[in-house]
């Protein structure tokens, strides 16, 4: 089971089973997301578009950090902000300057941004969303589509039955520790159908709050399937929340939001805004967003100079590289090369979705056997030192040196993922366990 290549990260994982229930702090590390027993699973350095692990082996990280790298490890603009910072302090008695700075920055970038606010992750900005939307309207309900971190108002959609969160997160997840007083108080809607979304709102009317999606993640949203949702929010008085999260300023500086052309009540960025420090921000419409001055919503570390000096310089340095161009262009080319390369090798996948997070989609019907080629994939990328899932997180760093060497690689595994196909022997190739609690994101 354990390749011998990672014996220390394995062994370490051991005793971390002992040690912190669970394994690891968020489920897309635990190995069982990756290839358990070939993937790594404790990293030691980060630099540029690479990741070294504890047994000392280098990869590319096409993981980015799970979305949280945009320029970089280690990038010498933001880290020289950061330690220059550091010399200063971080934590005052009082506010910092900072915080005002990195509003006024946000105000500029981000079309539904009038006031924001800030917090240390994603999941944490998306309960302050969720907290000012029901403050301003004075209603309980949350609609939501999408995954928006681990807290009790979205975890409490299991309460009412205990698959709701099936299709946005992954099944099986039980609301244990979640009140039972909160069910019914969030309530999923699946993407992409605004008939589903439209008799949710008749059924709870008067009752919503608001409706929380994240706009889309690697593929477009249906043909005015956005507008027609802000049309329905609006129409229902509930606050439009856009969860931005993952997609971050990947599309461009205004965000998914001005990417897709519709504009929020509310928006939450994190992960990549801050280029791996720890930060997230609620942005939001002035009428929306002044409410919550009157609601408890307060914490010593959200004014914290690390992450607020991080944000603010990985907005301008994604500004003046115009990292989102560069995103696209690189991304276009590597999906062009990944699908040239599997069609010469006849292998059934496609390099699909936008350009600025490229998804490898295996075209393989049995759900079961698809996981075992998703794990033998993520296995063998991982011993030609590449790491990631079945799909790309493009980041700044990452240049042609990246994409030949990845290149290299499938240029061995999607012969052998053929192979394996057609002489039906997938399950011998794998040394790692099969892929357990796949995220099936409901929104692409
Ligand atoms: C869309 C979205 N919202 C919220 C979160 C939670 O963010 P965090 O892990 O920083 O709490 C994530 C994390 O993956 C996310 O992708």
């Amino acid at each position: 089971m354990s390749d011998p290549r990672v014996a220390k990260s394995n062994a370490l994982y051991e005793r971390a089973q002992q040690l912190i229930p669970g394994g690891t702090q968020l489920v897309s590390r635990r190995p069982s997301r990756f290839a358990h027993g070939v993937s790594p699973v404790y990293a030691v350095r980060g630099q540029g578009a690479r990741i070294w692990d504890l047994d000392g082996n280098e990869y590319i990280d096409w993981a980015s950090g799970i979305l949280a790298i945009i320029l970089g490890y280690c990038d010498p603009v933001i880290d020289a902000a950061v330690v220059e910072q550091v010399s200063r302090g971080v934590n005052f008695s009082i506010s910092s300057d900072l915080e005002v700075e990195l509003a006024e920055e946000l105000v500029r970038c981000i079309p539904c941004a009038e006031m924001v606010r800030y917090t240390k992750g994603g999941g944490d900005a998306c309960t302050v969303a969720v907290r000012i939307a029901r403050g301003a309207t004075g209603r309980d309900k949350i609609l939501f589509c999408g995954y928006h971190g681990w807290h009790d108002w979205y975890l409490a959609a299991n309460l009412a039955t205990d698959a709701s969160l099936n299709a946005h997160l992954f099944p099986g997840i039980e609301p244990i520790g979640v009140p039972k007083a909160l069910a019914g108080t969030a309530i999923p809607f699946p993407y992409g159908d605004p008939q589903a979304l439209a008799d949710l709102l008749e059924q709870h009317r008067g009752e919503v709050a608001a409706v929380m999606l994240e706009p889309f993640r690697s593929a477009l949203p249906p043909e005015g399937y956005l507008a027609t949702v802000a049309q329905l929010a609006r129409d229902a008085g509930a606050v439009l929340i856009f969860d931005e999260v993952s997609s971050g300023l990947r599309f461009g500086m205004g965000g998914a939001q001005q990417f897709a052309g519709v504009t929020p009540d509310l928006a939450v960025f994190a992960k990549s805004m801050s280029n791996g420090y720890a930060f997230g921000a609620v942005v939001g419409r002035r009428e929306v967003m002044e409410p919550a001055g009157r609601m408890f919503i307060s914490s010593t570390y959200w004014s914290d100079a690390i992450g607020l000096r991080a944000a603010l310089e990985t907005l301008r340095e994604l500004r003046r590289r115009d990292v989102a161009t560069q995103l696209a262009r690189f991304g276009t080319d590597l999906q062009q090369r990944v699908n040239t390369l599997a069609q010469q090798v006849g292998c059934p996948v496609e390099c699909g979705g936008l350009p600025q997070y490229p998804q490898l989609l295996f075209q393989i019907a049995d759900p079961t056997l698809k996981a075992q080629v998703v794990t033998l994939y993520i296995q063998e990328m991982a011993r030609r030192g590449c790491h990631g899932y079945a799909s790309f997180a493009l980041n700044a760093a990452q240049g042609l040196a990246e994409r030949d060497q990845t290149l290299a690689a499938l240029s061995q595994v999607l012969p052998l993922i053929a192979r394996g196909l057609e002489e039906r022997i997938i399950p011998h190739l794998l040394t790692a366990r099969p892929q357990a609690e796949v995220f099936r994101r409901l929104v692409n």
